[in-house]
C-alpha cells in the first residue's frame, strides 16, 4: 500500500489557500471548514471501522461543491474521485495484474466494501458466498460439493482483485490443487498422463458436481486400475468435450 501522502499534507495546503483566498475576499470557500461531525456521527458502532473515517478525515474523500451550501443544497457533497480514483489516493491500484475481475475493473469497490465501517473483515459488506451470488449464478448446490466450496472459502482459491492465473486464480494448476492435497498421491512409478500434466479439471470439476469426489462424469470405483487401457475411453471422451 501507498503511504497517503497526498493527505498528510492536504490540511496544511488547504488552510494555506484558505487564509489566501479570504485575504483576496474572492469568499468562494468559508473561511470556516465545514465541521462533518457537527452534524454527522463518526463514530458507526461496527467493529472494523476505516481508519480515515475513524480519524474524522472526511475531507479525503468528501468536498463541498463550489458555490454550494450544504446541507441547504441537494447535492452539495461530492466526492473527490470517482469509482476506484477515491481508493487509489491511498490504495495500490489493483487493476494491474494480466486478469482483473470485473468489478474492480469497472471501479465498484463500494459494491464490496463499504467505505466508512463494517462488522465484517475488511471492511465487507458480506461475508462468504453471499458476496459472490450478488452477482454470480448460484451453480454451487452439487449433490457433491469441494470441501472449501462448501465453507464458503471462495478466496483460498481465487483472488478477489486481479491476478496473472486465468479465472483470477491465486495460483497456477495444479500447484493450486496440490496446496492442499497430497502430492505423492499423483507421483508414483506409473502416473496417468493427464494427472502428470496437472490437467486435474480435465477430470475434476473445481466446485462440485452431480457425481463423486466431483467428477465431471460418473465413473466407477475401480477408475484408479493400473492399466491405462480401462480409462482410454473415458479420456478419449473428456478430449472430445474440450
Ligand atoms: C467474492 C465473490 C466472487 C468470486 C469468487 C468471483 N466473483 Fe466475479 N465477476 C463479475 C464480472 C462482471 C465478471 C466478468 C464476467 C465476464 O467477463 O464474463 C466476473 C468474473 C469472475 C470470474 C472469472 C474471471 C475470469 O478471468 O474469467 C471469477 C473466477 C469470479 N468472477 C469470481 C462480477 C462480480 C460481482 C458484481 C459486482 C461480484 C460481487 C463478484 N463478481 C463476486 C465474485
Ligand atoms: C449543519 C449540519 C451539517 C453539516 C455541518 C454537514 N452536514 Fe451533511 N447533511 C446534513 C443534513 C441535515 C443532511 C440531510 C440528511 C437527509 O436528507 O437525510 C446531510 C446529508 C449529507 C449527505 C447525503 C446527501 C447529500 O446531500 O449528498 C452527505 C454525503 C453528507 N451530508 C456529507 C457531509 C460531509 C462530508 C460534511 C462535511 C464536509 C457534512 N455533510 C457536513 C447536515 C450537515
Ligand atoms: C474513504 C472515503 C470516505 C471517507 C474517509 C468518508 N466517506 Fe463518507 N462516503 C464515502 C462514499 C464512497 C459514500 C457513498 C456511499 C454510497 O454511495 O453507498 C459516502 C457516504 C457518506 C454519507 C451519505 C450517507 C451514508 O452514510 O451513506 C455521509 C453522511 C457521509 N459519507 C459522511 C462522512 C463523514 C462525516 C465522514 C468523516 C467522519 C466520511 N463520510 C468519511 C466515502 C468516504
Ligand atoms: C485517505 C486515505 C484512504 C482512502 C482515500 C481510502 N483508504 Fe482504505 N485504508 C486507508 C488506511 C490508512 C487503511 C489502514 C491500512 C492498514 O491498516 O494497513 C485502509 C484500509 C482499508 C481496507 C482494509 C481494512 C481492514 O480491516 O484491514 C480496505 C478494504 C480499504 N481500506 C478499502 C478502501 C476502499 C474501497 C476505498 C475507496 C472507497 C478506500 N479504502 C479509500 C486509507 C484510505
Ligand atoms: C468482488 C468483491 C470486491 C471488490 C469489487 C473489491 N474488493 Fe477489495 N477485497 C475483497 C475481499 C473479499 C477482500 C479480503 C480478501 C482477503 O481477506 O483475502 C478484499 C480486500 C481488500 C483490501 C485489503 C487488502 C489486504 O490485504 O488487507 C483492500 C485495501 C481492498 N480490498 C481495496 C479494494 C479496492 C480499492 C477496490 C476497488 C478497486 C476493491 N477492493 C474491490 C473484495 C472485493
Ligand atoms: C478449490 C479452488 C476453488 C474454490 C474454493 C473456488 N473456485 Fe471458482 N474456480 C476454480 C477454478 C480452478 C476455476 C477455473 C476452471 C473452472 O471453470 O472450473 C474456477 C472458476 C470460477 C468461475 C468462472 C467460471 C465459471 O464457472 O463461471 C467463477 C465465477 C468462480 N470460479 C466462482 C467461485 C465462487 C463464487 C466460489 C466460492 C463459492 C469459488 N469459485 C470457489 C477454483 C475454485
Ligand atoms: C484450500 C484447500 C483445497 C484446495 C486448494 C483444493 N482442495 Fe480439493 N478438497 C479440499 C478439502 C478440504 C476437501 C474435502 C476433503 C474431505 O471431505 O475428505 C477436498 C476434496 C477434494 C476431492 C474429493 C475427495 C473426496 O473424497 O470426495 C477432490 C477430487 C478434490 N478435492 C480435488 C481438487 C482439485 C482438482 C483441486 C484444484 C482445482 C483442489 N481439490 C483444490 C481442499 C482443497
Ligand atoms: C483422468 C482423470 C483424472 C485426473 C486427470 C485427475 N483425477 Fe483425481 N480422481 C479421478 C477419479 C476417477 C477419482 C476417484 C477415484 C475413486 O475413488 O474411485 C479421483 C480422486 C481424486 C481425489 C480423492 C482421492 C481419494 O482418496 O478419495 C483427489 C483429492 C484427487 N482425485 C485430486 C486430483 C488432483 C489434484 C488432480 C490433478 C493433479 C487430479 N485429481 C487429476 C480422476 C482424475
Amino acid at each position: 500500500m501507498t503511504t497517503p501522502i497526498r493527505i498528510k499534507y492536504r490540511p496544511t495546503f488547504l488552510s494555506a489557500l484558505t487564509i489566501l483566498l479570504s485575504l483576496l475576499g474572492t469568499g468562494t470557500l468559508r473561511a470556516e471548514p465545514l465541521d462533518c461531525r457537527r452534524c454527522h456521527s463518526d463514530s458507526e458502532k461496527a467493529s472494523v471501522r476505516h481508519s480515515p473515517f475513524a480519524a474524522g478525515e472526511c475531507s479525503s474523500c468528501h468536498q463541498l461543491a463550489q458555490d454550494k451550501r450544504h446541507p441547504e443544497q441537494k447535492e452539495a457533497i461530492v466526492l473527490v474521485g470517482d469509482g476506484s480514483k477515491l481508493c487509489s489516493q491511498c490504495h495500490e491500484a489493483l487493476d494491474t495484474a494480466k486478469n482483473v475481475h470485473g468489478p474492480v475493473a469497472s471501479g465498484d469497490c463500494i459494491f464490496c466494501h463499504t467505505p466508512h465501517s463494517s462488522p465484517n473483515d475488511k471492511l465487507l459488506k458480506d461475508t462468504g458466498i453471499a458476496q459472490c451470488l450478488n452477482c454470480h449464478e448460484n451453480k454451487f448446490q452439487q449433490k457433491y460439493m469441494h470441501g472449501p466450496v462448501v465453507e464458503g472459502k471462495c478466496f483460498i482459491c481465487h483472488d478477489p482483485h486481479q491476478s496473472d492465473n486465468p479465472f483470477i486464480l491465486k495460483m497456477g494448476l495444479p500447484a493450486l490443487c496440490l496446496s492442499c492435497h497430497d502430492a505423492s498421491a499423483m507421483s508414483g512409478k506409473s502416473v496417468h498422463a493427464p494427472v502428470r500434466k496437472g490437467n486435474c479439471l480435465a477430470c475434476h470439476d473445481s466446485h462440485g458436481s452431480p457425481y463423486r469426489k466431483h467428477l465431471r462424469k460418473d465413473f466407477q470405483e475401480n477408475f484408479y486400475l493400473p492399466s491405462t487401457l480401462t480409462i482410454l475411453p473415458f479420456v478419449l471422451t473428456v478430449m472430445r468435450r474440450r
